[in-house]
């Protein structure tokens, strides 16, 4: 695996306008993202993990320019990406595919199987009708779908088949980096397993890189090579996934892995449940300080009064706490 960076997203920021401001009334913001930098190794995976509303989809979005930034840097595959336009940003387009976390809603009902996996090719690529219809076929076989699908519409498939179109569909135009947007949580537990391998195995075939955003520690355990936990609008750990799973640093992170039965316990250093209480604050709301201070079981004063900041404390280990120095131990 090479260490390049495939992504690169430094300082990124997207807020909402609440509301428009007036004459006398200056503009307000809900900051979904606020300040956020990471990179994904090309061929790896890069879990992005935090509870509803803390900002991972919005984040990724605006990585593949589907959401504006209001600041920030993305780049991938060494082009500078906020600022294409035009041809440059169909190019990148194609190389940046999704797959969403509820396959029939992301799929067009009265498209027929294999029309859906074939747009991507006809909006995004060169390619002629006969060469759309041999990668669709191949495409097919490589998800485990059976050729005489392809005729079919959405609603005539199960749950993980229809993942599967989605994954053929997100695979069509050869990218680079596959945004995954929670594409399991759909699913019964033992399709989840099924499609997982399958992510895994067309990974290692393609080279692939994913961004991976689920709400489940549980889930990408075994899909990540590294993690970065979200809260409010902010990365508050970011970590290799063994540092990650062993030695949790931040509250919310121990409190999230504490809370999944199935993290491999001998990766797991607590096995006693972290009890988070209530709920985030109203994100549209300044805070001051730590955003997780109102929920934190260690709370102090020093985190009521300033923002910790996200500081390396080791060798690909970052924590967002002020209770968590370089000797990098749990203050809980
Ligand atoms: N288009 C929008 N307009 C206004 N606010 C938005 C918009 N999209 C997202 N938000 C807000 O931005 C914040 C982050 O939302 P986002 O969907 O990125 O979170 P998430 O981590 O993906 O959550 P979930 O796990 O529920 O998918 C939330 O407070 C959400 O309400
Ligand atoms: S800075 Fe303080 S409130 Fe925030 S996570 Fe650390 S200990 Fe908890
Ligand atoms: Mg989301």
């Amino acid at each position: 695996m090479s260490e390049k960076p495939l992504l690169s997203v430094e300082n990124l920021t997207v807020r909402f306008a609440l509301n428009r401001g007036g004459l006398f009334g200056a503009a307000s913001y809900l900051y979904a993202v606020d300040d956020v930098s990471f990179h994904v190794n090309r061929g790896e995976t890069l879990a992005i993990v935090g509870e509803s509303g803390s900002g991972k989809t919005t984040a990724a979005l605006a990585a593949a320019r589907l959401v504006s930034s209001h600041d920030g840097k993305v780049v991938l595959d060494g082009q500078d990406v906020l600022p294409l336009e035009g041809e440059d940003l169909r190019q990148m387009r194609r190389k940046v595919q999704f797959i969403f976390q509820d396959p029939y809603s992301s799929l067009n009902p009265r498209q027929r199987a294999e029309e859906i996996v074939r747009e991507p090719l006809q909006s995004l690529t060169d390619t002629s009708a006969p060469e759309q219809q041999e990668i669709t076929d191949r495409l097919f076989a490589e998800v485990g779908l059976r050729p005489e699908q392809k005729r079919l519409f959405p609603h005539q498939f199960s749950g993980g088949q229809r993942q599967r179109i989605g994954i053929a569909r997100a695979l069509a135009t050869q990218p680079e980096l596959i945004i995954c947007d929670e594409p399991v949580s759909a699913l019964d537990v033992a399709v989840q397993a099924q499609i997982l391998n399958l992510l895994s195995a067309l990974q290692k075939e393609f080279g692939l890189t994913y961004l991976f955003i689920s709400h489940d520690l549980g889930v990408v355990q075994h899909m990540c090579d590294s993690v970065a936990v979200m809260y409010m609008g902010k990365i508050v750990e970011h970590a290799d996934r063994k540092s990650l799973f062993n030695n949790p640093l931040h509250p919310y992170t121990a409190a999230l892995l504490s809370a999944v039965p199935t993290v491999d316990k001998t990766l797991r250093q607590k096995t006693r449940r972290i009890l988070i209480p209530g709920d985030p604050p109203d994100p549209t709301q300044k805070q001051t300080g730590c955003r997780f201070a109102s929920r934190c079981p260690v709370a102090q004063d020093q985190c009521r009064q300033a923002e910790p900041p996200l500081k390396e404390i080791a060798p690909h280990h970052r924590v967002a706490c002020h209770l968590v120095d370089e000797k990098a131990v749990s203050p809980l």
